[in-house]
């Protein structure tokens, strides 16, 4: 018998889980894609509501966080590979959280790229935190596949609130969207935007506020279909079995968690815990 090597997809126990986590329940629009693809895959959704928002965090915050709570939970929960669904996670904590790792990890990266494929103006909005939007991988991104387009960035906090508040049943107040819309308008050569990132797991969640906002011929595109594509390409041939409900994990208990059973039993997460 062949001797087994560390990715030998043999040693996945089926009902072993996918871990994916965010700072709050925007990752849900991630695990949407996922579940198109992977519907039988078990899935720990991850949302660190306790450090939540993290787009106004520090990066050195950011990074210990991330790295501190992703080593607790995958040496607790034991996931096959791990998610971070999170731009602003993903672009700072990356490489932290992969030194400290052994499970294959898989990160967001914004959809410069594609975005920069689409623009038919040549010029790209892109909306995420504004921890994200300051971040040296975006400059990369920019710098490798967008040198010849203008991409105005604009980092929206109050659209992550208002996500939060759309998941929890209530309603969402469209000026966040307009504010946000507006910002990037006014910036030169803001009139021309004709393709927008999503650089944020909770915008997909408010996407027809912003449509409604931008007007006609505005195409969005986020991470989600990427990020679904490239776990699916890493667990090729690995078996999956969902032994008991998915489980959506909280890292602080508030009182309005409850209101998010809708939405999580939605997205599949029949069950709700505290780490
Ligand atoms: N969901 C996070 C992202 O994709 C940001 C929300 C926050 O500020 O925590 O960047």
């Amino acid at each position: 018998m062949a001797p087994q090597t560390e990715h030998d997809p043999a040693r996945h126990d089926p009902g072993q889980p996918i871990l994916m986590f965010d700072s709050g329940v925007g990752g849900l629009s991630v695990l949407a894609a996922l579940r198109r693809l992977l519907p039988q895959a078990p899935v720990i959704y991850v949302a660190d509501n306790a450090g939540l928002p993290y787009g106004q965090k520090s990066e050195a915050e950011i990074a210990a966080r991330v790295s501190g709570l992703l080593g607790r939970m995958t040496e607790r929960l034991r996931p096959r590979l791990v998610c971070i669904a999170c731009n602003t996670a993903s672009t700072i904590a990356l490489a932290a959280v992969r030194d400290v790792l052994e499970v294959p990890i898989v990160g967001t990266v914004p959809a410069i790229k594609p975005a920069a494929a689409m623009t038919q103006s040549g010029v790209i909005g892109l909306l995420g935190t504004e921890a994200t939007i300051r971040q040296g991988y975006v400059d990369r991104l920019e710098a490798l596949f967008a040198a010849d387009k203008i991409l105005l960035r604009h980092g929206a906090p109050e659209l992550v609130t208002a996500a939060e508040a759309r998941l929890r049943g209530h309603p969402v107040d469209p000026a966040a969207a307009r504010r946000a819309v507006a910002a990037l308008r006014a910036m030169p050569g803001g009139d021309r935007i004709d393709t927008v990132v999503l650089a944020c797991t909770h915008f997909p969640l408010i996407a027809n506020e912003l449509h409604e906002s931008f007007g006609p011929g505005v195409r969005f595109v986020d991470g989600a279909e990427g990020i679904a594509r490239r776990i699916v390409s890493l667990t090729q041939g690995q078996e999956f079995a969902r032994c008991e409900p998915d489980l959506a994990l909280f890292t602080r208990d508030e009182k309005d968690l409850a209101e998010l059973t809708p939405a999580l039993s939605a997205a599949g997460l029949e069950r709700i815990a505290l780490f």
